[in-house]
């Protein structure tokens, strides 16, 4: 039908005087309803393609360059825990006090005194103090990484010191692929919910898979599985002794 096809309502209002008639009216009303539809449409589309520009214009700061976008969830998302360590290492005395605990030094209680050695960077250096260390951590030399004004902290690159609960930022630095793929879950392992409107998640530390002195993950060795006693035949299994 000519008045379904055609969408310009000057063409259509012609198109009824030439064909002339009762129906002219009919057909007049159908142009003019069709107008205001094709109005009401496009002001919609309009509206919505402006609302979504709009929207994701008020997105863009929140989203980092190389972050992966949300999905957009209803529900509170749960926390996700990094594990961190509980604070400064310190130095068991051998000795135990009153109540029978064994009394510990922070590293400070020496160091304030100690002159700082910037040139140690193996274990067989230390003659003193520490001897038996187990170091292997590339050419780094101990004050790459502990702060020479204060032993009760780490110490960045820039300078600034920064605290043991805090060593990823330490680790993060100089192992910026490992820290980003630990970022996207790629490195590092998690347990608990991947989907966070469901449950919390908990996250590994660096230092609990790496030891900083001797950071090499331990080769694992493969076995021969665990004998299958469900599937297996009783008869077929006591075949194989
Ligand atoms: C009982 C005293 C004492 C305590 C406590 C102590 N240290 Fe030391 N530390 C020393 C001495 C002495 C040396 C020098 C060892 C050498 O060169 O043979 C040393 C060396 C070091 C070095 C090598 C760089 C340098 O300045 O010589 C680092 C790093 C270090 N200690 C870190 C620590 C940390 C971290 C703690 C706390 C867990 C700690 N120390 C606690 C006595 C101590
Ligand atoms: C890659 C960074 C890094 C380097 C390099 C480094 N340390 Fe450490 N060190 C750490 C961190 C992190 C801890 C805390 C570990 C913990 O909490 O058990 C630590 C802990 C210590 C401790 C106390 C706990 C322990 O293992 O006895 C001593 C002592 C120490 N370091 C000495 C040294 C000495 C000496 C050197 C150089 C031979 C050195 N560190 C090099 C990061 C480093
Ligand atoms: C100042 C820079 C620096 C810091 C800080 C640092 N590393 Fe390293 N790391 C190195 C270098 C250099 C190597 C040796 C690379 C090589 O030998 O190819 C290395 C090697 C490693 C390796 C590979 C070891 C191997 O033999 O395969 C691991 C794992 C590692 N680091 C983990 C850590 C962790 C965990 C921390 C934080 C406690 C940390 N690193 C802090 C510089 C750093
Ligand atoms: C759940 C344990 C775990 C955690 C947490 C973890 N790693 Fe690892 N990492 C590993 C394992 C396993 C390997 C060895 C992979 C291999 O040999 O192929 C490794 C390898 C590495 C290497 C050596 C890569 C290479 O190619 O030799 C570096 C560097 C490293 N990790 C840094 C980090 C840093 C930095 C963090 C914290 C942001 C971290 N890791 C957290 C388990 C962990």
């Amino acid at each position: 039908m000519p008045q379904e096809l055609s969408i310009n309502p000057q063409a259509m209002r012609g198109w009824n005087r030439a064909v002339g008639g009762g129906s002219v009216r009919h057909r007049n009303r159908v142009s003019k309803l069709s107008t205001t539809t094709w109005t009401v449409a496009v002001a919609a589309v309009v509206a919505v393609a402006g609302g979504m520009a709009f929207a994701q214009k008020s997105k863009a700061p929140a989203q980092a360059a190389g972050e992966i976008p949300r999905v957009a969830s209803a529900a509170p998302l749960h926390p996700v825990t990094i594990q961190r360590p509980a604070g400064p290492p310190r130095v068991n005395t051998g000795t135990t006090n009153f109540h029978g605990q064994a009394v510990t030094v922070a590293c400070g209680t020496c160091h304030a005194t100690t002159q700082p050695n910037a040139r140690t960077h193996t274990s067989a250096e230390l003659d003193q103090f520490h001897q038996g260390l187990k170091y292997a951590h590339g050419e780094l030399n101990c004050l790459s990484c502990h702060n020479a004004t204060n032993y009760d902290t780490l110490r960045l690159a820039d300078g600034r010191s920064v605290e043991f609960a805090d060593v990823m930022t330490l680790c993060g630095q100089c192992h910026g692929s490992q820290l980003r793929d630990y970022q996207h879950g790629a490195h590092g392992g998690m347990t608990g919910y991947w989907d966070l409107s469901r449950g919390p998640r908990t996250r590994n530390n660096c230092v609990n898979c790496h030891d900083p002195h001797s950071p090499k993950y331990p080769l694992a060795r493969p076995v021969f599985p665990p004998r299958d006693r469900i599937s297996v035949p009783v008869k077929a299994a006591a075949a194989n002794h």
